[in-house]
C-alpha cells in the first residue's frame, strides 16, 4: 500500500543501490530522492506503531520516507541548511528557504494515529495524501521562485503511525533531523530549527569564495561556527524577516525596539555567544562552551555528531548534540557574517506541557509518566556517560541503513 506514494522518480526503484553508486560516479545525475525513498522502503510500520512505552523504554520509532522532493534548481552556496517540521510551520520553512542562498534539507512530520495493525486506514491515508499535495505545491512555488535568490529545497516528508493516541506529542526531533541530514551532501552543513530564519548576510558570505574556503578549512580541522541568535518580542513575523535581510545594523539598531538576544529567562542557552563581542566585531572569535548552552551552528559535514533519537517529546534534544560536540573537542567559533532571528509563532503542546511539569514543583511521583520526567532521567545518564567518556548518540538501525546506502554518504573526500 505505500508504494502508491512513489517518489519523484527519474529511475523506478527498482534500481539496485549498486547500479545507482556506478550511475552516480559516471555523471552524478543519479536522482537523489529514489535513493532516499529506496533506503527505507523494507519498512512494515504497521506492526511497529508507536506507543507511549517506546519512549520510555528508549525504543526507536519506525519512521517512514512518504515521498521526497529534491530540487533540479542549479546548486547556490554549497553549505546545506538542515531542518525538520511538522505541518503547522510551513511557513517557518517558506521564511528560512526566502533568506538562504544553498541547498535547505527539511523533514516534513506527519504522525498518523491508526488504530488498526493490519492496514493503512483511509483516514491516515487521506491525511497523507492532503499533506503530500500540499508539500507539493510548496516545493514547485519554490522550484519556479527562480529570481536567483532563496534555497534549493530538498523535502523529506516523513510519516511515523500510532496506536496510541497519547503518544502523538513525541514529536520525533532528533530521529528527524537525523533524516533530514540524510539530504545534505555539501562538505558544510547547519542544523538550524524552523523557526530561526537565518540572515540574507550568511549566503551573501559564503558566496565569496575567499570566506568560503575559511570557513572550510576551520570546519575540516575540528571548528564550528556559532551563528548568534536573537529573538524579536513585537513587530510580528514580517520584522523578523525584515532584520533577517537588513543584517547586523539591523539587529543593534532593534536592541532598542523588537530585537533582543534569544531566550533572556535561560541564560546559559545562549550567553556563551557573547553577543557584546560580536555587536562590537568584523572577526570571527572563539568563545568557551558552557554548560546547557544550545547554540545553532557551521560545521563539516563529517565531523557533525548525530542526534540522539532518544530525546523526543521537549527538552535537552539539542543540548546533548552540542555538549557531545564540545566533548569531542570542538573548537567554538562565533561567525562574525550571519545571525538568526527566531520568527514568533505559537507554542507546541509538548513545549507547554513540559515547561508545566518542569515549573509544577511537584514530587517525582506526580510527574510520573510525562515527557519531563523521562528527558530528565535520560540526561542524568547521558551526563554520567560524558563524565566516563562514554557517551554516543543513539541512532536507529534503519537509519544506519540509509546512511550505509547513500552514495554522498560514503567518502568524505580527503577529510
Ligand atoms: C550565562 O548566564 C549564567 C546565568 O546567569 C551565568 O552563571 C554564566 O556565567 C553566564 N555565562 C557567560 C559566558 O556569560
Ligand atoms: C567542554 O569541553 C572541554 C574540553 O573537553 C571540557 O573541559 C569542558 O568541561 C566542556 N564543557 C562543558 C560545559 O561540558
Amino acid at each position: 500500500m505505500r508504494t502508491s506514494y512513489g517518489p519523484r522518480a527519474v529511475f523506478p526503484l527498482l534500481v539496485g543501490a549498486s547500479l545507482a553508486v556506478l550511475l552516480a560516479l559516471v555523471d552524478g545525475n543519479v536522482d537523489h530522492a529514489a535513493l532516499l525513498m529506496k533506503c527505507s522502503e523494507r519498512q512494515d510500520c504497521l506492526t511497529k506503531r508507536t506507543v507511549w512505552e517506546h519512549f520510555t523504554s528508549d525504543l526507536p520509532s519506525c519512521l517512514v520516507n512518504a515521498r521526497v522532493w529534491w530540487s533540479s534548481k542549479s546548486l547556490g552556496i554549497p553549505v546545506t541548511l538542515v531542518t525538520q517540521l511538522s505541518a503547522e510551520r510551513l511557513d517557518q520553512l517558506k521564511a528560512q528557504c526566502a533568506t538562504w542562498g544553498g541547498p535547505l534539507a527539511a523533514a516534513l512530520y506527519v504522525p498518523l494515529h491508526n488504530p488498526s495493525a493490519t492496514e493503512l486506514l483511509e483516514t491516515s491515508r487521506q491525511k497523507l495524501e492532503a499533506m503530500i499535495a500540499h508539500a507539493d505545491e510548496l516545493f514547485r512555488n519554490s522550484e519556479n521562485n527562480n529570481n536567483g535568490h532563496g534555497c534549493q529545497l530538498r523535502l523529506a516528508l516523513i510519516y511515523e503511525l500510532f496506536a496510541d493516541p497519547r503518544a502523538q506529542i513525541l514529536y520525533p526531533v532528533n530521529s528527524l533531523r537525523n533524516y533530514a541530514r540524510l539530504m545534505a551532501d555539501t562538505d558544510l552543513i547547519a542544523n538550524i530549527d524552523v523557526d530561526m530564519v537565518p540572515s540574507l548576510s550568511i549566503s551573501t558570505a559564503l558566496a565569496e569564495p575567499q570566506t568560503l574556503a575559511e570557513y572550510t578549512r576551520a570546519c575540516r580541522s575540528g571548528a564550528v561556527y556559532v551563528l548568534p541568535a536573537f529573538e524579536t518580542h513585537c513587530g510580528g513575523t514580517s520584522y523578523a524577516d525584515s532584520v533577517a535581510v537588513d543584517g547586523k545594523k539591523a539587529v543593534i539598531q532593534g536592541i532598542k525596539r523588537c530585537v533582543r538576544r534569544m531566550r533572556p529567562k535561560a541564560p546559559f542557552s545562549h550567553n556563551s555567544t557573547k553577543y557584546e563581542r560580536w555587536f562590537a566585531t568584523d572577526e570571527a572569535y572563539s568563545i568557551t562552551y558552557g554548560p546547557l548552552f544550545e547554540p545553532w551552528f557551521i560545521s563539516w559535514r563529517w565531523g557533525t555528531l548525530w542526534y540522539d533519537y532518544r530525546y523526543r517529546g521537549y527538552g535537552k534534544n539539542k543540548i546533548v548534540q552540542a555538549a557531545a560536540m564540545n566533548a569531542t573537542g570542538a573548537i567554538w567559533l562565533v561567525s562574525p557574517h550571519g545571525f538568526l532571528v527566531h520568527r514568533p509563532h505559537t507554542e507546541s503542546r509538548a513545549r507547554k506541557d513540559f515547561l508545566r511539569a518542569k515549573f509544577s514543583r511537584k514530587d517525582m511521583q506526580a510527574l510520573r509518566g510525562t515527557v519531563y520526567e523521562h528527558v530528565e532521567s535520560l540526561w542524568e545518564e547521558t551526563k554520567a556517560e560524558f563524565a566516563d567518556g562514554k557517551y554516543v548518540a543513539r541512532v536507529e538501525r534503519d537509519f544506519q541503513v540509509c546512511l550505509g546506502s547513500l552514495p554522498w554518504w560514503q567518502s568524505s573526500g580527503g577529510g
